[in-house]
């Protein structure tokens, strides 16, 4: 098959341009690969300010090539990658590189490499291996009006999840050199329901025994994506209990997972499935750095809240975690978003997770048992600050998780998370129709403003809410938070106006001793 397309001329050179897409943050820029084939001392050259791994492509497309039957161009090969002012990175040249020497050599038809993409990495046996963002560059590559994409198979079906582009998921170049030839037809896209998972039951409610308030406060923080605190003793439940919040939220819409996936792929993730369907899960150590929580690097990566989108993200051991790595969290709570700035590239992450922390009421674990406490009133006072200050500001619910009873251990668990779940589905259903209008997707999110015009209540629970807040119970900042987890409250008991229960329950639920109405006078 050598050579039969087009004969290279020995003075004039032979130009080939195959189309692929460089990762930038979670975007893919249009990335034109050039080779030109001329007479010449034999050289193989690459330029266009690729990083180590793109300069290492000509050792892969070499052996690539000569073990999958291809004859390796005895001339002078340039490729080029162009625009030249974008830096490239990544294994994800290799594939174009090997096929616009292979068009520029006559070794396949130049026609069947115009209006395709090609995005992958090759090993020296010449098999196909996946590269991480394929899913944001099969949109990108629709965007830009290609017809299809070549990419590893084990890639083509979130590939596909862009839609409306021809995918071709192979796994060797030979076989890629068939399918151009057009002496093989492109393969049909694996089936999704066969492709490989990796099946983790998801824990379960029902194995926590006991701690009736604290399941309470996982299904109200649930209900509305509040954000939650555990505080506990060591050894109560309260990682148990976290790790069994994505079980009980609501499952993924469609544009979410394909966000997800797209977030997941950019950052290496293995998705032989396709598209997540699962809300993730983050639990970082709390020795995790400011950027490694938010996104950075020279090149800007994402970070754990830009993994944990769409689903939470878990602070386990809150006070251990660096002050900084936790005031750098702040903005992408509040805006749902960070922008990672590096010379003169911007790249904005989004976060739109839940928080869920736990911590010990003190350093020792025991404040809740003056007799086993072994802290200092300093040791107290270094917790509460470590503790407070604005990340506190921004969790809605927080709930202090005992040790629970003998009697409850042994006694059926309170609850189970398919309950759990329904209720939490009717609640959020009971906000997708009061909120949809405004954008919004849960009472977590609502701003004040629509705090005040959503947000109606009885008048019993505006007297409540007006006494806690002259007796000092509440400050102004706090006064909106609690109106909004009275309202997911409400929301689970089917109600349309908040009553003063659901105040107090919310008022309850910020880890604050209360005085109700009716006891004060
Ligand atoms: N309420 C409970 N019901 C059933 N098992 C429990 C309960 N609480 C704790 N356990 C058992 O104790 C183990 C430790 O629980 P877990 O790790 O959730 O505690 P923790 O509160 O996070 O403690 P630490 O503060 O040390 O991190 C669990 O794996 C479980 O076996
Ligand atoms: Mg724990």
């Amino acid at each position: 098959m050598l050579f039969r397309h087009t004969r290279p001329s020995s003075v004039a050179g032979v130009l080939a341009r195959i189309t692929t897409f460089c990762i930038v943050g979670l975007e893919s820029r249009p990335v034109a690969v050039e080779v030109d084939v001329r007479a010449g001392l034999p050289a193989f050259v690459i330029v266009g300010l690729g990083d180590l791994a793109v300069r290492e492509a000509r050792e892969r497309v070499r052996g690539a090539l000569l073990n999958s039957g291809f004859e390796f161009p005895q001339r002078r090969i340039v490729v080029n990658l162009a625009p030249a002012h974008l830096r490239k990175n990544g294994s994800g040249f290799d594939l174009p590189i090997a096929c616009a020497v292979l068009a520029a050599s006559g070794q396949v038809p130049a026609a069947s490499v115009a209006h395709r993409a090609i995005y992958g990495e090759l090993s020296l046996t010449g098999e196909v291996r996946g590269c991480r963002g394929t899913l944001a560059v099969a949109e990108a590559a629709r965007r830009a009006g290609l017809d299809g994409l070549v990419v590893a198979r084990e890639r083509a079906l979130e590939a596909s999840l862009a839609g409306d582009l021809e995918i071709v998921g192979v796994d060797t170049l030979a076989e890629l050199g068939r399918i151009l030839d057009g002496e093989q037809a492109v393969p049909p896209l694996p089936d999704p329901r066969t492709a490989e998972r990796p099946s983790r039951p998801a824990p379960d409610l029902a194995d926590v025994r006991g701690q009736w308030t604290a399941i309470r406060a996982v299904q109200v923080a649930a209900a509305g994506g509040h954000n939650l605190l555990l505080r506990g003793a060591p050894g109560t439940g309260k990682t148990m209990l976290a790790r069994r919040m994505p079980g009980i939220l609501p499952p993924l819409e469609r544009d979410e997972a394909i966000e997800v996936t797209r977030i997941h792929s950019v950052a290496g993730a293995e998705l032989a499935g396709g598209l997540a369907d699962e809300r993730p899960f983050r639990a970082p150590h709390h020795t995790i750095s400011p950027s490694g929580l938010v996104g950075g690097g020279a090149v800007p990566a994402p970070g754990e809240a830009t993994l944990a989108h769409h689903g939470v993200l878990f602070l386990d051991e809150l006070s251990e975690f660096n002050r900084h790595a936790l005031d750098a969290l702040r903005q992408p709570l509040e805006d749902g978003h960070v922008t990672i700035i590096r010379g003169q590239r911007a790249a904005r992450f989004p976060t739109r997770f839940m928080l869920v922390a736990a911590t010990n009421p003190c350093p020792c674990g025991h404040a809740a048992d003056p007799k086993r406490c072994r802290c200092t009133e300093s040791d107290h006072a270094r917790h509460r600050r470590r503790l407070s200050g604005p990340l506190l500001d921004r969790i809605d619910v927080v709930v202090d998780v005992e040790r629970p009873t003998a009697d409850a251990l042994a006694a059926p668990p309170s609850a189970d998370t398919a309950t759990v779940r329904a209720a939490v589905l009717a609640a959020r259903a009971r906000q997708a129709e009061r909120l949809a209008a405004a954008g919004v997707m849960c009472n977590a999110h609502m701003d004040a403003a629509l705090v005040r015009r959503l947000v109606r209540l009885e008048p019993g629970a505006r007297e409540q809410l007006a006494h806690s807040y002259d007796e000092g119970a509440i400050s102004a900042r706090a006064h909106d938070r609690v109106l909004r987890v009275a309202r997911t409250i409400a929301d689970l008991a089917g109600r349309d106006l908040v009553s003063a229960g659901d105040v107090i329950e919310a008022l309850n639920l910020r880890g604050e001793p209360v005085t109700p109405v009716a006891e004060a006078a």
